[in-house]
């Protein structure tokens, strides 16, 4: 979706050109630390990961035009995860109080409210009662409200279409009819069989936690006991190790992240791919090679349907935000039910408000919404940790070696559940 990001990045350039870069305690109401005074009003800076499909930037213009004193500037971190993350703590960690609101991976709420880099928020400013159930844990922490959810994301099997239907077969529902088709269906069309997200980075922890969940494992407990270690977990790795080793997801898949492997189904080289909805659309456009020739179901399971991790962002309020009352109002009006139609119909990105899910026009516009609810509402929250980051960290090293055959999953198991161990010591 280039050449969407492409146009959104002009109008990133130009927000910040027009209305200036507002540092830390030079805004009017910052002492001189950063920290807010007075009326909690005035403008504000928007941190986000990278905008996919460039749709923010105009989105908050409309915001900007009515609020021309709570202006907001929107700031594009790099498009993954971890990458995201890294810049946002470094600036955190130093009390830099350059951003004021957080668009937020999921996985980190637990994290920065226990470092207290974000603050807690009133729940009853926003809509909360709208949301779709299994979003809103995940921006509680210790019983409290740190952010709002904003997007959702769960994973979705992509599936060639034309290559099924030509061979008389449906999209898989297990792991074994999966690998099967994998195996014989992708080589007769010179497909590679199965990619997913498997760099070692958060996408990989993903994948990774999917495939255990899937087999009815867990990584950590809701006490923070480590419970890695289990025969599900075996199989779960098991499954990605095998598809590596025999050829059925392509060696050049171990260097994917999101884009990678959108552009790689999208160019016609993969039977299958595991991502997040916003590929759809993606795979649909103009310089697609398989617009109108593949359909999106949810992942399999070894025995029958699988387990999504909950993916999404949430909107949270910096600690050191210089106005936090307009910063609140901002996280409001995207959460709206207005904003929230067009963060799908223009951001192609799934939307946290549960009626939206159920809109028959929607439904016609993006066909995957029913299958794409029934994944959000089964899916699974990573784990939570204050020290999130080294578990998705140790995670991502075994589940890589495993994958590049330098493991087996036995091992690679075990020494996960110790290396998990050894994270929760250091607590
Ligand atoms: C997507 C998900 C996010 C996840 C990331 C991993 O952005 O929304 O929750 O951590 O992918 O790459």
């Amino acid at each position: 979706m280039r050449w969407i990001r492409a146009a959104g990045r002009g109008l990133l350039i130009a927000a910040v050109v027009l209305t200036g870069y507002v540092s830390a305690g030079t805004g009017a109401g910052t002492d001189s630390a950063g920290a807010a005074q007075g009326d909690g009003r005035g403008p504000m800076t928007l941190a986000t990961a990278g905008d996919l499909t460039g749709y923010l930037g105009p989105l908050l213009e409309g915001w900007n035009r009515s609020h021309p004193d709570e202006k907001v500037t929107l700031v594009e971190l790099p498009d993954s995860a971890d990458e995201t993350r890294a810049q946002l703590t470094t600036g955190l960690r130093s009390g830099d109080g350059r951003y004021d609101i957080l668009n937020m991976d999921v996985a980190w709420t637990s994290e920065f409210a226990a470092a207290g880099w974000i603050a807690p928020l009133e729940a009853g400013r926003f809509p909360l009662g709208s949301f779709l159930p299994p979003v809103l844990d995940t921006a509680t922490y210790d019983g409290e409200l740190y952010a709002v959810p904003y997007v959702t994301n769960a994973g979705m099997l992509y599936y060639r279409k034309d290559v099924l239907d030509r061979a008389g077969e449906t999209p898989p529902r297990t792991w074994a009819e999966l690998e099967r088709q994998a195996r014989t269906l992708a080589p007769r069309h010179g497909l590679g069989g199965y990619a997913g997200q498997f760099l070692p980075y958060e996408g990989l922890t993903v994948n990774a936690t999917e495939a255990v969940y899937s087999a009815g494992g867990t990584i950590l407990g809701d006490d923070g006991r480590v419970t890695v270690d289990s025969p599900a977990a075996r199989t779960g790795l098991g499954f990605l190790a095998r598809g590596v080793r025999d050829g059925w997801i392509p060696r050049e898949a171990l260097t994917y992240k999101e884009e990678e492997s959108r552009q790689a189904f999208q160019d016609g080289r993969l039977l299958f791919l595991r991502n997040w909805p916003y590929a759809y659309a993606g795979a649909s456009g103009k310089d697609s090679r398989v617009a109108g020739k593949f359909g999106a179901v949810p992942l399999p399971g070894p025995d029958g349907p699988g387990t999504s991790v909950l993916g999404g962002s949430n909107l949270a309020v910096s600690a050191r935000a210089r106005h936090p009352e307009s910063a609140s109002d901002l996280i409001a009006y995207l959460t709206s039910a207005p904003v929230q139609r067009k963060v799908l119909t223009e951001g192609a990105l799934p939307p946290v408000r549960a009626d939206l899910y159920q809109d028959p026009g929607l439904i016609r516009r993006f066909p995957y919404l029913p299958a794409l609810r029934a994944s959000v509402l089964s899916a699974a929250p990573r784990p939570k940790s204050a020290r999130y980051e080294q578990v998705s960290l140790a995670v991502q090293a075994v589940v890589h070696d495993a994958m590049a055959q330098h493991q087996n999953p036995g091992e690679a198991v075990r020494r996960l559940s110790r290396e998990l161990a050894a994270v929760a010591r250091r607590g």
